[in-house]
């Protein structure tokens, strides 16, 4: 039904923030990889949003710099002042005046809104309502709204300070997000005052402006989490786990298996193939994709990496950002990759640093094995032919190429190219002395007389 709907969403993220103790805008904090403001643009997308605006408070520049990165196609308005949260969906009048058949009004602190639920409240615009909140059963009600209905329609919302004794009993509670019939969402924001003890303009009197012009005003119900607004710190991470728990559900729900979900720690965009498994304490960072049967053993850490089908990683592996495996690649314990495709079958199972190189397909990398690829001013690439052995304890001074099939002795400090099938050794040459040990004490006592 909303699909055949036009819809502008309202993005407040003028929000100050204090409370969080940052130099940082509220809505700029993250969860899971992302903004608090990434997380609901990207619902409204998902809800089939056909145009944005995003109201910001004065000077948030950072603010708008996210938004158009998330969603380059968002009208961004100024509320220069705070004057409540009616007032600041006025700051996109100009938006709203345009004329669409729903407007939606969602707030950047509250990124956990499910893209369903938004379409299930643009769902009762289309049957008619004027006016759509969204409520939640709250377990504890204190200091919200109480949703008072008669019917099916919203008589009023009642703030916590207003509500009589019988009032404070309702749990249905106001979530605070709204949507509005486009045709009188004017009318109705133009209708609240601020007569009330802050002189703000509450979006919550849209309630009362609706019921005064005989519309209907109807209350979507929804879980309590999806409508956690973020103003503190413990807040934020209170919404992450929750946000992590329905990501790991997500995976498990698409063919992962999760030892101890609860250790897993998840982006937004993390991306899974069938019958991967992972181990207990992995962190996934921002743009990880993992193929199908892939293993990520525990406490290894990944972040803008690709890990090909069938490969294992880990335990305690790192894998930074370009970070490439083709199909079955083995990376072990305590090795670093960096900016480097590690092709088929190739394998680094020990203590090793791989950056900014290309490891050929069969390739056995050593213990300890070292890609020196910084000279204190640049970068430069090391690359590794296929089927090669790179001895253990192994340092290969970028640039340098090893070719197909090669072998470097282990310990070797490898500064120059080797050509394919050949072996280079770069060490100092093993001395024995018989006897030396035997002789040691004799020559000690004689230096002592001297
Ligand atoms: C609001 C509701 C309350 C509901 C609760 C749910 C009112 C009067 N009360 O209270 O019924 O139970 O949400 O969490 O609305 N904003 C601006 N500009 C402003 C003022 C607010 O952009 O000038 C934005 C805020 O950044 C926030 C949103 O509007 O995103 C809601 O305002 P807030 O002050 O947080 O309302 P609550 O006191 O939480
Ligand atoms: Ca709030």
């Amino acid at each position: 039904m909303s699909d055949q709907r036009s819809c502008l969403a309202i993005v407040l993220a003028a929000g100050e923030g204090t409370r969080m103790r940052s130099a940082r805008p509220k809505v700029l904090h993250a969860i899971a990889g992302r903004s608090l403001l990434a997380h609901t643009l990207d619902a409204v997308r998902k809800a089939a949003a056909t145009s944005t605006a995003v109201v910001v408070g004065p000077g948030a520049e950072e603010v708008t710099v996210e938004a158009r990165r998330v969603m380059p196609e968002a009208e961004i308005f100024v509320q220069s002042q705070r004057h409540g949260s009616a007032h600041a969906v006025l700051a996109a009048r100009s938006a709203i005046a345009r004329g669409v058949d729903d407007v939606l009004v969602v707030f950047g602190d509250t990124p956990l809104v499910r893209p369903q639920t938004l379409r299930r409240m643009r769902d009762a615009l289309a049957n008619g309502a004027a006016l759509v909140v969204l409520g939640f059963r709250a377990r504890d009600p204190s200091g919200y709204g109480r949703i008072l209905q008669e019917g099916g329609d919203i008589v009023a919302i009642r703030e916590e300070l207003d509500a009589s004794p019988q009032e404070r009993r309702i749990d249905l509670c106001n979530g605070g997000l709204m949507a509005f019939a486009g045709a009188s969402a004017l009318a109705i924001l133009d209708r609240i005052g601020n007569d009330n003890r802050k002189g703000e303009f509450y979006l919550t009197d849209a309630v009362a402006s609706v019921r005064a012009m005989g519309k209907s005003a109807v209350v979507i119900e929804t879980e309590e989490d999806e409508v956690r607004g973020v103003n503190t710190r413990a807040q934020l991470a209170e919404t992450e786990a929750v946000l992590q728990q329905r990501l790991r559900r997500a995976a498990m729900d698409a063919g992962v298996t999760m030892v101890a979900p609860e250790t897993v720690y998840l982006c937004a965009d993390t991306s899974f193939g069938r019958d991967v498994v992972v181990e207990p304490f992995v962190v996934f960072g921002p743009g990880v994709t993992i193929e199908d049967n892939a293993v990520i053993r525990s406490f290894s850490h990944l972040d803008r990496a690709r890990v090909g089908k069938g490969a294992s990683v880990g335990p305690f592996a790192r894998l930074r950002p370009g970070a490439r495996l083709e199909a079955d690649v083995h990376i072990g314990n305590f090795v670093e990759i960096k900016e480097a495709l590690i092709e088929t079958g190739a394998k680094a199972n020990h203590l090793s640093y791989i950056g900014d190189a290309t490891v050929g397909a069969g390739t056995n990398v050593g213990a300890g094995t070292i890609t020196c690829n910084y000279d204190g001013a640049a970068k430069h690439r090391t690359q590794i032919g296929q089927n090669a052995f790179i001895g253990s304890n192994s340092a290969l001074v970028a640039p340098v190429k090893v070719g197909d099939g090669a072998y470097i002795g282990a310990g070797s400090v490898i500064t120059g190219d080797v050509p394919p099938d050949a072996l280079a050794v770069a060490r100092g040459r093993q001395v024995v002395k018989e006897g030396w040990a035997r002789r040691l004490p004799a020559r000690k006592a004689a230096r002592k007389k001297s």
